[in-house]
Order: C-alpha cells, then structure tokens, then sequence
C-alpha cells in the first residue's frame, strides 16, 4: 500500500469489476445510438456561472455541493456537477440548432463531482450516461426518452426498477401554484432554512424527507391541480405514448427533482433494491434552459443514467452479466528460443483480432500454468526446446485439459478456426 488513498466519496474501478461498468455503460448507450443520438463530450469543468444559471442558483448540487475553484487566471470554474448545462451550452455554442435538424439529439457518458455525504450509492466522483433532445417541443420524445432507458434498463436484465412520472407544468401555470403553495407554506411549522426556502424554492420543500415535515405537507396543494390546459395535454399524450410501448409508470404528484431547469414532463426511475439512494436514473423536459444561458428558445428533454447505481441494482438483484472472457489463448514459452517464438505468434493472433497474453517474466511452467488459468483463457500454447526442434507447440483446451502437439506453421490457422 502506498501513503495515499482514494480521496473520500471516491472509489476506483479495477479487473474484474470494471469490465461490468463498461458493460452497463455499453447497454445505456446501444438503445440510443440506435435512435439517432450523436455522442459528444464536453469538458470536466465549465465556468461556475452557467451551473449557477442552469441548474439553480437556490439548489443544493450549486450551493452545497459543487467543486468551485478559481484558476491561477482568475476564472472561477467548477467541475461539472451533472450534464444537461454543458451540452446544451456547447450545442449553442457550434450553433448545432441551426444546421436545421430539430431536435439536435446528442448522448454522453462520463464523470461528475458533487461535494455530498457519502454513504453506499452516493460518491462525490460518479459516472452517468446520459441523453439529451434539443430543440423540440413533442410528447413522442419525452416518451422516446423514457422507452429508451427502459429498454436499456431491461437488456440488463433488471427487472425491480419503477418509473415514477409527473409534471411540472410551465411558465403559464407553474407560477400560481407556487405561489398558492408558498401560501400553505406560510402556514406551517417549519424551521428558519425550511421557511427560507419555501420563499426561495417551495417545491424543494416538498422533497423533504423529514417525516414532521412530511407529515405537515399531506394537505399541500399538488401541482396537477393547477396545471393549464396546454401541460395537461401534453402529459396525458406523454402517458399515452408510454401505455402504448407498453412502459409502466407511476403517477407520483410529489415528484420534484433538484434541478431548477424542469417544466413539464419529469421522471426518475427509482430501484427498490438499493435503500436510501433509489433513483438510478432521472431526467425531464427544460423547455427554458437555453434561454436562461443566453440562448434562443428551444425546448428540450433529457435524462442521465447513474452508471454506479445501476451496477448496485445489479448487485442487489443477483444478475451476473454475461461478459466475455478477456483472453482467449494464453502463451506459455520454455526458454529463450521459445519466448521468441511464441511471442511472435502471440502478435499474429492479436492482429487477427484474438484475444491473446502471454507469460511475461520468465516464469516456470508451473507458475506460468497458474496464470493461463486465471487468465480464463480457452486455449494455452506452450512449447519449449524439445517442441521446437520437432516444429511443434503445444496446444492445450483449457476446459477439458486436452493437450496436442500441433505445427508451429498450423497454430495460427488452427486456434483461428477452433475459436470461430
Ligand atoms: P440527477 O437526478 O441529478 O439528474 O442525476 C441522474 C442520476 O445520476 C441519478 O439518478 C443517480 O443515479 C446518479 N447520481 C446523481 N448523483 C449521484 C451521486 N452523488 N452518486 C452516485 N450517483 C449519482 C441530472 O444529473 C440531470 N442532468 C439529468 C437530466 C438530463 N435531465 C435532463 N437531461
């Protein structure tokens, strides 16, 4: 062990754990390559005013939890907290949403920082995919968004993931239920930060999880009561389009998220495997987002994918994704003569594709032996003197420990045809 350790909240990815990341990360992303989305990677950190304009001045990822700095430049930068602002400020910024094809359908996959309490399922480095429509008001997208990360939810095999959905109305309606719900509020029994926040941010308070805040909040007035006729439209088409894929939802009123850029369509998509932190996923439509960095109207919808929470509920529901053998013909070379040849070999296979090591080190046939197995490769080739001078190696099946003697000019060709 070296002097140092993982920062706390961290944690590292390392064989053979790490080959299920890549894997869920791959099964996020097949659903949406396969529906138009273009990948694009913006930088780890932007200027700390856009998260403060985008995701919420009041919220806490911006006031609590962001990793703020100021460069020896003197710009103030903060590692980005989550997706959605970044990409839709580079998308402004190459002017994406002028080339004429609406909406502009960009995914991502990658790392971010939030400075919170850690506890299982909850870091402050973590990694999500995430998907964003820019530049088009349409119920079919939002649905087209949520049937995607079903879809990849379930080619995961997970099965005990809920989608719970709501709305958060618009600039019409959402202003008088905020205010009728900063009356009710008022009313209550509430700390001072609680109260301050209700003028700030009532619907935060309703995320509360406190149960004398709870419990005080059951009269509150919910948002589908105010909804005006256009959201109310628009979520009964978002719902039909989802009974109609075939994707069951939950209604759930009280949903709120913690980003200010929602209108509209919300969602999270909650595991019931995983405690305290079971959202896995989240997302929604921002139709006001580009406006409040600077940007022209353009309404959009997206969501990101927490990728360590989702092989958490892998975990907690048993499923052992079928990854393929890392190698599949380990080298075993006896002596000098043997290494060069092998090694020769071994370059051969891998630029035929073939997953092919080899026993570095000069190690003996015992120990070397020891490390093809655990390398789970199918096949082992060992020569040493004696096989050379006969123009053989030998070739051994791993799984039925059959071992042959098989042309040093025929390997190649040979393991090529056994493993298809
Ligand atoms: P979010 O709900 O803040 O949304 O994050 C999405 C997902 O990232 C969460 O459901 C969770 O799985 C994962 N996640 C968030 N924080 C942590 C953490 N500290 N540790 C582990 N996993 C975490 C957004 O980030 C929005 N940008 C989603 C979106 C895209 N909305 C529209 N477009």
């Amino acid at each position: 062990m070296s002097t140092f350790k993982a920062p706390k909240g961290t944690y590292d990815l390392l064989p053979p754990d790490s080959a299920t990341f890549l894997a869920v990360r791959e099964a996020i992303a097949r659903p949406l390559r396969n529906s138009g989305y273009g990948y694009i990677e913006t930088p780890g950190f932007e200027s700390v005013d856009l998260f403060a304009r985008g995701v919420g001045e009041s919220t806490d990822i911006v006031t609590k939890e962001m990793y703020a700095f100021e460069t020896k430049g003197g710009d103030r930068l903060a590692l980005r907290p989550e997706g959605t602002a970044s990409v839709l400020r580079a998308a402004l910024e190459a002017n994406l949403h002028k080339a004429g094809n609406l909406p502009v359908k960009l995914w991502y996959s990658g790392s971010y920082y939030r400075y919170e309490r850690p506890q299982k399922g909850r870091y402050r480095h973590f990694s999500q995919v995430g998907a964003e429509a820019i530049g088009a008001e349409d119920p079919a997208l939002d649905a087209e968004l949520i049937i995607l990360a079903d879809q990849a939810y379930r080619s995961l095999g997970l099965r005990g993931f809920r989608v719970l959905l709501n709305s958060l109305g618009d600039k019409e309606c959402r202003p008088v239920y905020r205010a009728a719900l900063q009356d009710f509020l008022r009313g209550l029994d509430l700390d001072e930060e609680t109260l301050r926040r209700a003028e700030i941010n009532p619907l935060r308070v309703l995320d509360d999880k406190r149960p004398d805040v709870q419990k005080q909040l059951t009269d509150a007035p919910i948002l589908r009561d105010y909804l005006c006729d256009a959201c109310k439209a628009y979520h009964e088409e978002v719902r039909e389009l989802l009974r109609a894929a075939g994707v069951a939802f939950e209604d759930d009123p009280r949903l709120v998220r913690g980003l200010d850029y929602y209108t509209r369509t919300t969602f999270e998509f909650v595991h019931d495997g995983l405690g305290s932190q079971s959202a896995v996923g989240g997302g929604g439509r921002y139709d006001g987002l580009s406006e409040m960095i600077g940007g022209p109207a353009l309404p959009s919808v997206g969501w990101a994918l927490g990728v360590d929470r989702t092989v958490l509920a892998l975990e907690a529901e048993g499923i052992e994704l079928p990854l393929p053998s890392v190698t599949s013909v380990y080298a075993v070379p006896l002596g000098e003569e043997a290494r060069r040849v092998l090694f020769a070999k071994v370059t051969e296979l891998r630029r035929l594709g073939i997953a092919t090591d080899f026993a570095y080190g000069g190690k003996g046939l015992k120990g070397a032996m020891k490390n093809a197995n655990r390398s789970g490769a199918r096949y082992a080739i060992v020569a040493g003197e004696r096989d050379l001078a006969e123009g053989v190696v030998q070739l051994k099946d791993m799984e039925s420990g059959e071992q042959a003697p098989v042309g040093l000019n025929e390997i190649v060709a040979e393991l090529e045809t056994r493993l298809g």
